[in-house]
């Protein structure tokens, strides 16, 4: 194990391609990604339906690394217990999405998961201020959820040095996760404005090598200044 990096890697399975989904699973496997990101699309909470549990159980049977769910659906509640059954082992449900959200985090938290909060690119990150201490993670969605390969937000950069001083002494755990449109282009900034978990879809699955392009996520050094 390498122990210089301290980020972690998340390609997104919605770019894998699902007439080969063994081998996809296979392929993240053996590289050096630490999660399998999971998108979870209802048709209501985002305009695109991904797919679900018949899916999430076949790349769950193959998969040798936790499964990250990405729930971006309406009143995740309903289905929290399935998904945990289908081989959850984090949950991330969007802040937009749910009226009761602490309730809904603790009832994640009982399932043995580590909970999540997205929050969409117009959400500010300080309405999470009373929620902070119960989060395992927050994911900054770096685009509009419902759709692989769009551009990212620049915005985002500001979000997550916001986030980083909101959570500090009060939850200095948290895992902070940037979804949407991440690549090498600017996976080093995102690292050095606090980031600490990449989800890459379309940039790994659509590149030439995409273990050598998990490869160079992990390897991303961001205190490496290039002059
Ligand atoms: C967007 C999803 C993302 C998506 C990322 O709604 O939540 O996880 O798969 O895809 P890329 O990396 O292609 O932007
Ligand atoms: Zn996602």
């Amino acid at each position: 194990m390498n122990t210089t990096h301290h980020h972690l890697i998340a390609p997104s399975m919605l770019a894998a391609d699902f007439a080969h989904i063994q081998r996809d699973v296979d392929l993240v496997n053996q590289s050096e990604a630490d999660w399998f990101h999971i998108d979870i699309m209802d048709g209501l909470f985002v305009p695109n339906i991904s797919f679900g549990f018949p899916v999430m159980k076949a790349i769950h049977r193959y998969a040798t690394k936790p499964l990250d769910v990405h729930l971006m659906i309406e009143k995740p509640d309903r289905y929290l217990e399935e998904f945990k059954e289908a081989g959850a082992a984090h949950i991330t449900v969007h802040y937009e999405a749910c009226t009761h959200l602490h309730r809904t985090i603790w009832a994640i938290k009982e399932l043995d998961c580590l909970a999540g909060v997205a929050l969409n690119p117009h959400t500010p990150v300080h309405l999470l201020k009373d929620i902070l201490p119960d989060l395992d993670m927050v994911c900054l969605m770096s685009v509009n959820p419902g759709f692989g390969g769009q551009k990212f937000i620049e915005n985002t950069y500001a979000k997550i040095r916001e986030l980083r001083s909101l959570s500090k002494g009060v939850n200095d755990q948290l895992l902070i996760q940037i979804d949407g449109g991440v690549s090498l282009d600017n996976a080093a900034a995102l690292i050095a404005a606090g980031a600490n978990v990449l989800v890459a879809g379309s940039f790994v699955f659509n590149s030439a090598n995409p273990t050598q392009t998990i490869h160079s996520l992990k390897s991303v050094d961001p205190h490496l200044k290039i002059v």
